[in-house]
């Protein structure tokens, strides 16, 4: 892997030191990289009322979003455990938003030192529902 997305991986286990989850006890970090070469952390934040809780990956994106950034190059997921832990189906939806071709690396607690696995979003969504794409005949018909 370049140097680039090494950082991106160890930017993810950083975040995930921040993670707040005292009901799951499983700690998840998430760096994204925007195509202005900024990198935007997020860590899973639970809530007592389960439901409220937000994953890693959907908090670096919807900080980077607010931020004005639209497009992405690249994602570095790190969880706890030895494995990596692949994205929920639901950040992978929110992913695909802003980038079929951006490149998701994976990694498990030990970071660049242990095993990192590497998609492409699209790659990890198969057939994905895309009926509101921006500028289709779908959006101005709502
Ligand atoms: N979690 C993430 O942060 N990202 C995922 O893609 C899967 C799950 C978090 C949510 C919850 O805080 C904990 O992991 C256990 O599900």
């Amino acid at each position: 892997m370049n140097d680039r997305y090494d950082d991106l991986v160890r930017a993810a286990c950083e975040a995930r030191l921040h993670s707040y989850c005292p009901y799951s006890r499983f700690r998840v970090g998430a760096a994204l990289l925007s195509s202005s070469g900024k990198v935007y952390r997020g860590t899973n934040v639970e809530n007592a009322s389960f439901g409220l809780s937000i994953c890693a990956e959907r908090a670096a994106v919807f900080q980077a979003v607010s931020a004005g950034e639209r497009e992405f190059t690249a994602i570095a997921v790190c969880a706890d455990g030895e494995t990596p832990t692949p994205p929920c189906g639901a950040c992978r939806q929110v992913l695909l938003e802003f980038g079929p071709d951006m490149v998701l690396l994976m990694a498990g607690s030990r970071g660049v030192d242990g095993q990192v696995k590497r998609f492409t979003v699209s790659e990890l969504v198969p057939e994905a529902f895309s009926a509101f794409t921006p500028g289709s005949d779908a959006e101005v018909q709502g």
